[in-house]
């Protein structure tokens, strides 16, 4: 299909031919189940998914392998984090922009007796670092925050956030499903405890693939989501305490991750810094672009370098969802409407319940298509305002 896609921060696509191949190539020529036979396909299947867990780990700056985790998604990663670590008199501590994906497994929290306190942010997207450190108490077990809102885009300072926390003994967890891959990050220099990433954004693995980085040591105070089958320690009914195996059981998504390694080494190839320039730069054309057209307000940080490759707006007087469906039907484009899942954050700037529409763009958007949706956006504006 021939189209402008600005709905990378959904799911990324197009994928790099390298993923496509990657699991083609599984399905073809290898198919066994990893870790549980034995022979020769069995190994390959073990290989290609050790493979893609050092790739990840080294894009994420952890100097083992074993401690990145498989898991379905960032949704399950963040899961069996909340319910695997937390217990009733914990308290929590989070932000105004995050996903439903941290808010709701909170939320059930809360209502089995653990505390949590939401720090505001500002209409920018920003948080301030005083706030965090005056909202813990003696009793708060970790920070659960996003390194940047799904809607907002703005960057959130995740090592000044690690550093309060590790001067008083909390946890903290990043939520990177936005930046993982698009964004240097490096969870050792960064004192990052627990990183939790997907798989089918930044990373352009594919759907059903994500995971978690957990620091050596601190699984042990996390209990698995799930208990079953690892093809290690067979002779045992208890489930292995080692990891991955700690919270990897069943078959696994061994056609996603041989996907998810071949897409994060095309990440590794490209280098995350040049990533980074070219979203900068077209995030930097976009916002010039839409800045003065009649009607339109742009949320999020106005220096592109603070923020991810999104950018929410509205046209004064029309729906998003209205805008969207203009988009796609008229002028080819692909945007996300609405509350992306994220109804605190669109509290947060203001446009609860409508929300915005969203524009995401990725490593393969180019400079032309900004160009052609600046003038697709002029013209929904102008009809609008006529
Ligand atoms: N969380 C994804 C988004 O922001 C699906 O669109």
């Amino acid at each position: 299909m021939d189209c402008i896609y600005f709905d990378n921060a959904a799911t990324s696509w197009p994928k790099p031919e390298a993923m496509i191949n990657a699991m083609t190539a599984f399905n073809a020529h290898v198919g066994a189940n990893p870790g549980r036979s034995g022979h020769r396909l069995s190994i390959e299947a073990s290989r290609i998914i050790f493979n893609a867990r050092e790739t990840v780990a080294s894009l994420l700056g952890a100097d083992d392998p074993h401690t990145v985790i498989f898991t379905r998604n960032a949704t399950e990663g963040l899961n069996t984090v909340v319910r695997g670590l937390l217990r009733p008199g914990d308290h929590v501590i989070t932000s105004s922009v995050e996903h439903n994906s941290v808010m709701r497994p909170l939320r059930a929290m809360e209502s089995e007796g653990v505390e949590l306190s939401v720090v505001p942010c500002s209409g920018a997207g920003g948080i301030s670092l005083d706030d965090i450190a005056a909202a813990i108490r003696k009793n708060t077990k970790m920070i659960i925050i996003t390194h940047a809102s799904n809607v907002i885009g703005t960057i959130i300072p995740i090592a000044d956030i690690a550093e309060i926390a590790r001067k008083r003994g909390v946890i903290v967890c990043v939520d990177a499903a936005q930046t993982a891959g698009s964004i240097p990050i490096d969870v050792l220099q960064d004192n990052i405890d627990i990183l939790v990433f997907t798989g089918h954004k930044a990373l352009n693995g594919p759907q059903g693939t994500g995971g978690f980085y957990i620091r050596k040591g601190l699984e042990k105070q996390v209990n698995p989501l799930e208990r079953g089958g690892t093809g290690s320690g067979s002779e045992f009914e208890e489930q292995p305490d080692f990891m991955p195996d700690r919270f990897e059981s069943g078959t696994p998504n061994t056609i996603g991750i041989a996907g998810l390694g071949a897409g994060a080494g095309y990440v590794a190839a490209m280098g995350i810094e040049a990533i980074r320039e070219k979203e900068i730069a077209l995030t930097r054309l976009f916002l010039e672009g839409i800045r003065s057209i009649r009607g339109v307000r742009v949320y999020g940080h106005t220096d592109p370098t603070r923020r991810t490759a999104l950018v929410s707006f509205t046209i004064n007087g029309t729906s998003p969802s209205d805008i969207s469906f203009d988009l796609d039907e008229r002028f080819n484009i692909m945007s996300r409407p609405g509350l992306h899942c994220a109804p605190s954050a669109h509290r947060t700037i203001g446009t609860f319940p409508d929300g915005t529409v969203r524009f995401s763009f990725g490593i393969f958007t180019t400079e032309e298509e900004i160009m052609t949706a600046i003038k697709a956006i002029e013209t929904l504006s102008c009809e609008n305002h006529k």
